[in-house]
């Protein structure tokens, strides 16, 4: 399959340009395109056979639901059976957005789309690309990250490209994502609303909103429990080559993050390190790093992140050693993501 390639201004995108992508998605085909957070592969979320494809193209196990992208907040109605009040205030605070809300659903939504259950998530975008596509398209767009399943999400048309060129019908391409990493995902369904994955919208935006939210047990490190948004489950974020975390206060998990470091060097490994701006100041020569950012500029690091293991792609070395940080704010997102992505190899310092 050819895949066409788009592109547009991110803030004033080409209408006409958008509406030859948004007639392929009517028509039933696969269009990679930006959000604020990630690149999203989309399909007529009401098309069971496009959703299916979607499966298809990113080989994405089925028990796995899938986001509804909506344009208007209106457009919330046709799809959720019901508003609990504290949804009604995420809406109304967050959206537009990198907030994904979880509600019991319409009959109208098709199974395929939700895995089988009986909610759905459904978000409305921030970017202006996202939402003209999706209003040009005229029906919600389901979309998951462009990646291939288990691989990084991506930051840009061409990381989408290096995933799926070939298997898509089209992309279209409004440079990098400012946020990096994937929407927060809240379940609204529950007494308490309950965070099932940590993004853009922090946990402290969530309670000063709300004043109580439940964290679901996965986050909080109980793998044992039935994971409840089933994205969780899965090994995501994965880079090519295997990843040890390092945890813990600063500066003694630098520190022993040289280390290992040093040691590995010494066993004539190619060793890579997945690192602040501070640390990769520190590094012994031969190591292959990747700079993800200032330590205390949590922004960039998230809006880095991917493109940061995505540079490991290509086998290019034999192990990654990746620098925890803080867990407040973003911090949160971008501490389970490098969790998922080293499979939970984490060394405690
Ligand atoms: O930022 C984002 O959310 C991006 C952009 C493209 O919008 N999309 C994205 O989609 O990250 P995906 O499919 O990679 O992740 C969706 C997450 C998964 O963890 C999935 O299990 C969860 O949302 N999810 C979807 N529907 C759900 C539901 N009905 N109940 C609980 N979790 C759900
Ligand atoms: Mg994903």
């Amino acid at each position: 399959m050819h895949t066409e390639y788009f592109i547009v201004d991110r803030e004033n995108p080409d209408k006409e340009i958008l509406g030859q992508a948004a007639e392929l998605l009517k028509q039933g085909k696969l269009v990679a395109f930006p959000t604020e957070t990630v690149y999203g592969l989309g399909a007529d979320g009401l098309n069971e056979k496009a959703v299916a494809d979607i499966y298809q193209a990113k080989g994405r196990p089925s028990d796995n639901p899938l986001i509804l992208h909506i344009a208007h907040k209106e457009e919330i109605n046709q799809l959720v059976a019901h508003i609990p009040a504290n949804a009604k205030i995420l809406i109304d605070t967050y959206w537009p957005g990198p907030l994904t809300i979880v509600f019991r659903r319409k009959a109208v939504v098709p199974d395929i789309v939700t895995g089988g259950l009986d909610t759905v998530a459904v978000r409305l975008p921030d970017s202006i690309v996202a939402r003209e596509l999706i209003a040009l398209a005229g029906t919600p767009i389901a979309a998951p990250s462009a990646n291939t399943s288990g691989r990084p999400s991506p930051t840009s048309a061409q990381a989408v490209l290096a995933d799926l060129e070939g298997k898509i019908d089209a992309v279209v391409d409004a440079g990098g994502c400012q946020i990096g990493v994937e929407s927060t995902v809240v379940d609204c369904t529950t007494p308490v609303p309950t965070l099932l994955r940590p993004g853009g919208v922090t946990l402290e935006m969530l309670i000063a909103t709300l004043g109580e939210v439940e964290i679901d047990p996965i986050l909080s490190g109980s793998f044992e429990l039935s994971p409840r948004s089933p994205g969780m489950k899965y090994t995501h974020y994965a880079p090519d080559a295997p990843m040890v975390l390092f945890e813990g206060a600063y500066p003694q998990v630098v520190e022993l993050l040289l280390q290992e470091v040093t040691t590995a060097l010494a066993a004539g490994k190619r060793v890579g390190a997945l690192v602040s701006a501070e640390t990769a100041a520190r590094l012994p020569a031969g190591v292959v790093s990747s700079v993800y950012g200032m330590r205390q500029q949590v922004d960039k690091i998230a809006a880095n992140l991917y493109m940061a293991l995505r540079s490991y792609d290509n086998n290019t070395v034999d192990v990654i050693y990746a620098e925890g940080i803080s867990e407040d704010g973003l911090g949160l997102a971008v501490m389970n993501r490098l969790r998922k992505a080293s499979g939970y190899t984490i060394v405690k310092g």
